[in-house]
């Protein structure tokens, strides 16, 4: 049984991922408007990861005998100024999930919860992901952003990109 500190904290951490999916989808539908559509490919593929950590943690709960109390999720911004403030606020947004999953990891370390901490250890990997490769295309994006012919063949590559569904679940 998962304490009720845990428990709150597994259930803001739902809400912090349905909310990521959400601006995720924001940065998708402006890159729709510019017509960089492998760029608003990448991020929807971006949105539905975050749908699916949301869904893992839904599960993790349920299976610790938790109860799931889902929250409203706010509206994200979506007046971005160009390309590259979006690949900053990802890697900024993405830094900031790192920090919250940390807090949890925290808190049942402080427990001895170790259910929680070994299940934890995958958002932990999951984070250390998802920092390098925003912060490597917020990189790529600063090299091509005046050039729109390296601009052009960044966004086929982006289009490239294919949801994984190995989230790691035992289930
Ligand atoms: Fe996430
Ligand atoms: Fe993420």
């Amino acid at each position: 049984m998962v304490s009720e500190r845990i428990e709150k904290l597994i259930n803001e951490q739902i809400a912090k991922e349905q909310f990521a999916a959400q601006y995720y989808l924001a940065m998708s539908a402006y890159f729709e408007t510019l017509d960089l559509v492998g760029l608003a490919h990448y991020f929807r593929i971006q949105c539905k990861e975050e749908l699916m950590h949301a869904d893992k943690m839904f599960d993790y709960l349920n299976d610790v005998g938790g109860a799931v109390i889902l929250q409203a999720i706010p509206a994200p911004e979506q007046n971005f100024t160009d390309v590259e403030d979006v690949f900053a606020k990802a890697l900024a947004h993405e830094k900031e999930v790192t920090k919250s999953i940390v807090t949890i990891a925290k808190a049942a370390a402080e427990e001895c919860d170790f259910a929680t901490s070994s299940f934890l250890q995958w958002f932990i990997n999951e984070q250390v992901e998802e920092e390098a490769s925003a912060s490597l295309y917020l990189n790529k994006i600063k090299m091509v952003k005046d050039n729109p012919s390296a601009m052009y063949l960044l966004d086929q590559e982006l289009a490239q990109r294919v949801l994984t569904t190995d989230t790691g679940s035992q289930a």
